[in-house]
């Protein structure tokens, strides 16, 4: 018998770092984001009408799943139905789904079958609110007048199917759970480990789940956590919308996540066809040669003791190596301290040069390195130490 049976199933999702996030839904359609019903608000019976000409002729999740693949990212989350009440797959619950109507097809389905055959991760987001029903407006506090069951069924219900009709779900992504108090989370709980022993969830309503979620921010978190973050300002598709970030802050974000010992969910929101749009393609690519030469440093990355300025770059561990991550290229010789460990090695992972190690005390040179950035995002140098990685005595005098 092998050992692995010994291993946490759970392992995988605080060693991905970096999975893809995916906002779907009719709503691509108007191209003014997932909250287009909400903030428009738009009767349920008009924005129905969307469903109708939802029949996205390009979706090939094969295409999302080798894009993830390629930007080295490990796992995927996408909107099974978002707060508007859409459901890409063949629900029974209700009528508003993408097989019965424009779209004739299980989206979801295709999904689950592009990332189970091609060895990724697979997840759903699902949230629990729906806007179609009293109550459904989930920014609203608890109201006694409204009777929430219906909804609070409907997301049982769904649940079950997606968690019984998609082979194994890796990731169960909750949104919408407010108002608090009203889901029978611990039911529900019970219910999603029932099904998925193995899957790993943001937390359901009222029970903790196996990570957290931080939304649009990288602050980190004593827990399990993970970041989602857009790479524009938007989730869903909006084509005018093109404040994208830079490949080297995208770059900086994943560092930053790694850094705290977190993952990054990058968010895309495909067109209505079902494409990836080109600004975000583009960047995933970048990243993903950059995550060829230098993903060491980050699948798997705890904190570390090690403290650049953070002005020149930031750090991450992985066992007991040690990474520095520099986008303020310092020229031919960098400057650090507050090392606890005599340094042995310094090797710039882009060009493999190795560096000529100076160290006084706690402070450490880094000399011979490349007169120029070697990577044009960022630049990662792994640092030998002999034991294990320790800060420095503190010494309160100059
Ligand atoms: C925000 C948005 C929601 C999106 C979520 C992702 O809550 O309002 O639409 O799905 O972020 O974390």
């Amino acid at each position: 018998m092998s050992t692995d049976r010994h291993q946490d199933p759970k392992a995988w999702f605080m060693q991905a770092r970096f999975g893809m996030f995916i906002h779907w839904g009719v709503y691509a359609i108007p191209g003014r984001g997932e909250w287009v019903m909400y903030r428009e608000h738009i009767p349920a019976k008009e924005y129905a009408g969307l469903a109708d000409q939802f029949n996205p002729r390009h979706y090939k999740p094969r295409d999302w799943v080798a894009l993830a693949q390629d930007a080295g990212m490990r796992y995927m989350v996408l909107t099974a139905r978002h707060h508007d009440g859409f459901c890409l797959w063949d629900s029974k619950t209700t009528d508003f789904t993408a097989p019965k109507t424009a779209a004739k097809r299980d989206l979801l389905a295709e999904y689950a079958d592009a990332c189970h055959s091609m060895g990724m991760r697979m997840g759903f987001y699902y949230s629990l609110a729906d806007w179609r029903f009293p109550g459904g407006l989930y920014c609203y506090p608890h109201d006694p007048a409204i009777d929430y069951e219906p909804m609070v069924a409907q997301a049982h219900a769904q649940i079950r199917e997606l968690l019984t009709g998609y082979g194994k779900v890796d990731l169960l992504w909750y949104d919408g759970g407010h108002p608090g108090g009203i889901w029978r989370g611990e039911e529900m709980d019970a219910m999603v480990r029932s099904l998925q022993p193995e899957i790993v969830t943001n937390g359901g309503p009222g029970t903790p789940g196996d990570f957290v979620t931080h939304e649009q921010n990288t602050d980190g978190d004593p827990r399990p956590w993970e970041a989602c973050v857009t790479m524009n300002d938007c989730w869903g598709y909006v084509p005018s919308e093109k404040n994208y970030k830079s490949v080297m802050q995208l770059i900086g974000t994943l560092v930053t996540c790694a850094s705290k010992g977190g993952n990054l969910l990058l968010n895309v929101g495909p067109a209505p066809e079902g494409r990836i749009p080109a600004a975000a393609a583009d960047r995933l690519r970048s990243i993903g040669k950059w995550m060829r030469v230098n993903g060491e440093a980050i699948y798997g990355s705890t904190r570390t003791v090690l403290r650049p300025p953070s002005e020149v770059g930031n750090a991450t561990q992985v066992g007991n190596r040690q990474f520095l991550h520099i986008h303020a290229w310092q020229g031919s010789t960098l400057a650090i301290a507050w090392v606890g460990n005599r340094v042995t090695r310094g090797r710039v992972l882009a060009t493999g040069t190795e560096a000529r190690v100076e160290q006084k005390g706690d402070r450490v040179w880094l000399h011979g390195l490349p007169q120029y950035a070697p990577d044009p995002d960022i630049s990662v140098i792994e640092l030998e130490v002999e034991g294990e990685p320790r800060y420095p005595e503190l010494r309160f005098h100059f």
